[in-house]
C-alpha cells in the first residue's frame, strides 16, 4: 500500500517519532555551562596568578585575582548547585569554607601588607583543600606555586 494518504501518515509518524526522540534527548542532556571540573580549572589558574601578583606588590592585580576567584567560586555553585560526592549544597558549602578567607586576603591587599598576604594566602590554599578534602577529592591538593607559567603575563606593579 503506498497511497498518497498513507504517505502523508507515515510522515506524520514519522515527525512525531524525532520529536518524542528530541524530547527525551533534553531531558538527558547535562545542566547547560561550564562543567565542574573546568571552572575548578580556571579557579586552579587565578588562585597561582594571585601569588604570583602579591609576590611582585602588585595590589591592584591581586584585587583582580581576588574578585575573579570570587566569581568562579560563585559560578561553581551557580552551575552546580549539588556534585555527586560534595555533602548538602555547593553553594552554601562554598561560602562556608571560602568567604573568611578571601576577605581576610583582600584586607592584607588593601593594607599593601605582604607578610599578611603571604600567610592568608596559605590559609586560602588551606581552605580549597579543605573543600576537596570533604568533597571526596582530597588527592586534589592545591599548593603555593613555585614558578610562574603565566610568561605571557607582566605581573610587576605599574612604576
Ligand atoms: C565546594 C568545595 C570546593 C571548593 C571551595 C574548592 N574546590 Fe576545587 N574542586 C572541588 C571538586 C568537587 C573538584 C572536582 C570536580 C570534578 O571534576 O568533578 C575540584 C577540582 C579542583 C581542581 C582540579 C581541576 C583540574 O582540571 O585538574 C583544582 C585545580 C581546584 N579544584 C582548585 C581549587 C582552588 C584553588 C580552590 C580555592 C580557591 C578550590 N578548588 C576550592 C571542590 C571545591
Amino acid at each position: 500500500m503506498n497511497t498518497p494518504a498513507h504517505r502523508r501518515a507515515t510522515a506524520a509518524g514519522l515527525v512525531a517519532l524525532g520529536l518524542v526522540a528530541c524530547s527525551f534527548r533534553n531531558v538527558q542532556k547535562e545542566p547547560a555551562g561550564p562543567g565542574f571540573g573546568e571552572i575548578m580549572a580556571s579557579i586552579g589558574a587565578r588562585h597561582a596568578k594571585l601569588w604570583f601578583a602579591g609576590q611582585a606588590g602588585n595590589w591592584p592585580l591581586t584585587a583582580y585575582e581576588i574578585d575573579e576567584l570570587r566569581e568562579g567560586l560563585e559560578d561553581v555553585g551557580k552551575y552546580h548547585p549539588t556534585h555527586k560526592t560534595v555533602p548538602g549544597s555547593v553553594p552554601r558549602l562554598t561560602a562556608d569554607m571560602m568567604d573568611g578567607p578571601l576577605d581576610a586576603i583582600e584586607l592584607a591587599v588593601k593594607a599593601g601588607d605582604k607578610d599578611a598576604f603571604v600567610q592568608r594566602y596559605d590559609a586560602l590554599t588551606a581552605s580549597c583543600n579543605a573543600c576537596h578534602e570533604a568533597s571526596k577529592f582530597g588527592f586534589l591538593r592545591v599548593v603555593r606555586p613555585s614558578t610562574n607559567p603565566f610568561t605571557n603575563q607582566d605581573f610587576r606593579a605599574a612604576r
